[in-house]
């Protein structure tokens, strides 16, 4: 039956866009949803009734109602680790006893960070956060969309394991008015721990008597941090069932906290509860994130689309492609489903991206002449993020909308070289502002897209094996050296590390 519905779908014969508007007036009204403060308008696509029906048919075979009421409910949806996945739960909408345990871990937080500020770790004014991967790309885009003029304190976020990045990270802090915040789920991620050492190795140099004192540790496994010498009263602990890439909502989020403020954190978390019962309430057809996944899907898997392209067309939001390429492709760029059966079909499409107008001139040729179908998301904001002349503010949405259009409209020409051919999909989500409140919506609104995407394929989107390979093998290089590997990998080693 699901087989049968797939079939379908690739034989749908969408209408050429331009077709799809003229034969229905209300299509703009149909395939745009306003919800929290943002608005996605996914009339761009190919998507007409005949393939929503499809979708709609293969939603209920994959029963996607009874998925997210195990989400909500903190059932163990993440079979191959045997954990829930209680994300929402940070967000106050999930298992009672989850969101309660989030609570208190929440407000253990909010005492911290109002202890900070009442200066019982001194007089603190950089904050230095450690963590890469989940635990370090939500805090990063936020403090970047957020903090801008009203970060209480300078919040900087280093995670790659190359000294230079901490090198540039600690320009200009005084190790004395810093905290380190060390975040890391597991507490053993060599990046987060080698940085970890070395920020105190840069305070012990920097005259600071005791180092320890300015370290928090941010972690759903508190004794590995109290094993790394943290004192038990400057660990935030948090929920293993919140998977890396989705951890921005619990103590992972304290650099938010406490760099913009307990109220922004508040408003954040409640942008996304907003989202959460969206998703969980609304129906199928007026539900933003089951949508917006009918058209992933109707890309990457009838069309075989490889890539997909997500432009913030807002500086504030510069972060959010590198926040999406962990979210959805660690999430679901797998080749089993959830029952180790292969998956028979494409995983999740490459996420790749940048920011407007800059893209435009760099990379927007090939999506309008290239010979790859590229699905293309368009991100704004109607209100601008800084006070120069409103030229810029409408100049960079008039741009935005203007893609959006001559992607899909296209132009002929007899000469072929400028020829556009047209007929190119695109989705905008258009925010009222970039607040703390759209931003958490519209996070949510990502990570549920990537669930639906997950259920539709069978796949358990709360995983990531794929990248332990890697680790071991550079565990192994690091204590044996070039021992029993192939040719051109024992060279490189031999020629750049010599006896490792
Ligand atoms: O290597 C991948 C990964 O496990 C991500 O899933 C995770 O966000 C990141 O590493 C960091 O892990 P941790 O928070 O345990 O340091």
């Amino acid at each position: 039956m699901t087989d049968n519905l797939w079939t379908e779908l690739e034989r749908h014969q969408p209408k050429p866009l331009v077709e799809l508007f003229a034969s229905d007036d209300n299509r703009v009204d149909n395939m745009t949803i306003e919800q929290s403060g943002l608005r996605f308008d996914l009339s761009k696509t190919h998507l007409d009734e005949a393939a929503l029906a499809s979708f709609s048919k293969l939603s209920q075979n994959m029963q996607i109602d009874a998925a997210k009421t195990a989400l909500f409910s903190g059932a163990v949806i993440n079979v191959t680790e045997g954990r829930a996945a209680e994300h929402p739960a940070e967000r106050g909408n999930g298992d009672a006893d989850a969101v309660a345990h989030a609570r208190a871990l929440q407000d253990r937080m909010r005492s911290l960070v109002e202890a900070i500020d009442a200066g019982f770790m001194g007089d603190i004014r950089h904050i230095l956060h450690i963590g890469i991967g989940g635990s370090a790309l939500g805090p990063k885009l936020l403090i970047d969309a957020l903090g801008r003029d009203s970060a209480r304190y300078d919040v900087k976020v280093v995670s790659n394991i190359d000294g230079a990045a901490l090198t540039e990270a600690v320009k200009g802090m005084d190790p004395h008015k810093t905290i380190v915040a060390v975040a890391s789920k597991t507490f053993t991620t060599t990046e987060t721990l080698l940085n970890a050492t070395s920020a105190m190795e840069w305070m012990t140099d920097g005259g600071v008597a005791d180092p320890y004192a300015q370290f928090v540790a941010l972690t759903a496994y508190p004794e590995k941090a109290i094993e790394w010498g943290i004192d038990e009263s400057r660990i935030l602990p948090f929920n293993e069932a919140v998977g890396g890439r989705y951890s921005l909502w619990c103590s992972i989020g304290f650099p938010v906290a406490l760099g913009l403020g307990w109220a922004v954190y508040q408003e954040l978390l409640e942008g996304a509860s907003a989202m959460d019962r969206h998703f969980r309430n609304a129906p199928v057809m007026e539900n933003a994130p089951m949508m917006a996944a009918f058209a992933d899907l109707y890309y990457a898997q009838t069309k075989a689309c490889q890539t997909r392209a997500v432009f913030a067309y807002d500086e504030r939001l510069r972060l959010l492609p590198d926040y999406l390429q962990q979210l959805e492709m660690e999430s679901n760029g797998k080749s089993v489903t959830a029952g180790g059966a292969p998956l028979g079909r494409n995983s999740a499409p490459v996420t790749w991206g940048g920011v407007g107008t800059d893209a435009q001139h760099a990379v927007f040729q090939l999506l309008h002449q290239g010979t790859h179908l590229i699905p293309v998301e368009f991100i704004a904001s109607k209100t601008p993020g800084h006070d120069f002349d409103t030229a810029h503010h409408e100049t960079l949405l008039v741009n935005c909308f203007a893609q959006g259009a001559a992607l899909m409209a296209g132009q002929s020409s007899d000469d072929p070289a400028r020829n556009y051919v047209g007929n190119r999909p695109s989705t905008t989500i258009l925010l009222d502002d970039v607040t703390a409140s759209t931003v958490g919506a519209l996070i949510a609104f990502y990570e549920h897209r990537t669930f639906v995407n997950a259920v539709l394929l069978g796949i358990n989107p709360f995983d990531q094996f794929g990248v332990e390979l890697g680790k071991q093998i550079a565990k192994r290089i690091s204590d044996n050296g070039a021992i029993g590997f192939d040719p051109s990998t024992t060279a490189l080693i031999e020629a750049a590390l010599g006896d490792v």
